[in-house]
């Protein structure tokens, strides 16, 4: 990490940063496989994500990690909630939520964690900021050359999962980023039209 008194150059030309950003892609949680990341790099990766805008300091983001077994073992909680709110659905169904986390290496739930903030930051902010930590981790994985996809899906909103996270009010899950080595290459994705999505303002 660069010392506090560090002072970086001026913006230039970063071509290679301005191809990956013109072509990123996610890649599908559903086609990734081992490796993931090891710790040092999974340290650098969240080192990364946490280089966001963020008004005053405040820091209102944290990180869950499950790797391994731990994937398997939160599973439960996702099935057990899964199936308490659809008692009908068939036993495999629930196989098939439990084994949600296991379709990557790593996922990390980043989970936005609004402060109180004397100085007034508004809470909107603070959420905003979290929304920055997702992409700058998918940014940052893909960048070390793993896959990356930001995902909430149902069990993100679901009361019983978040008191599994360990989640407490004004808590909310921004994402979770599930991390690993894609096994084949995205395609590409319609994308908007920008120009009608512009407007410059004039008195
Ligand atoms: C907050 C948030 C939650 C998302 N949750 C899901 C999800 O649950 N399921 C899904 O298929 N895509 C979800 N996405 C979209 C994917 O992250 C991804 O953007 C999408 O697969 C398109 O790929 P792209 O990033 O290359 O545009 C979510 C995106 C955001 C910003």
């Amino acid at each position: 990490m660069p010392d506090i008194d560090t002072i970086f150059p001026l913006p230039s030309l970063n071509s290679a940063v301005t191809d990956f950003l013109e072509k990123r892609r996610s890649n599908l949680a559903k086609v990734m496989t081992q490796p993931g990341p090891d710790d040092n790099v999974i340290e650098d990766l969240l080192t990364i994500a946490a280089r966001v805008p963020d008004h005053r300091k405040l820091a209102p983001w944290r990180f869950v990690l499950f790797q391994g077994k731990a994937r398997a073992d939160f599973g439960q909680h996702i099935a057990a909630s899964f199936m308490k709110n659809n008692p009908d659905m068939p036993q495999d169904r629930a196989i098939f939520e439990g084994q949600r986390f296991l379709r990557a290496p790593l996922v990390v739930g980043v989970i936005s964690s609004p402060k109180e903030c004397p100085r007034g930051t508004p809470e909107w902010e603070q959420v905003l900021s979290s929304g920055a930590v997702c992409y700058n981790l998918c940014l940052a994985a893909q960048a070390a050359g793993f896959g990356a996809q930001w995902l909430t899906e149902w069990y993100a909103y679901d009361e019983d999962v978040q008191g599994a996270l360990g989640l407490s009010p004004p808590e909310k899950v921004a994402g979770f980023i599930y991390i690993g080595t894609p096994t084949e290459p995205p395609k590409e994705r319609a994308r908007p039209e920008i120009t009608p999505l512009i407007t410059r303002w004039s008195s």
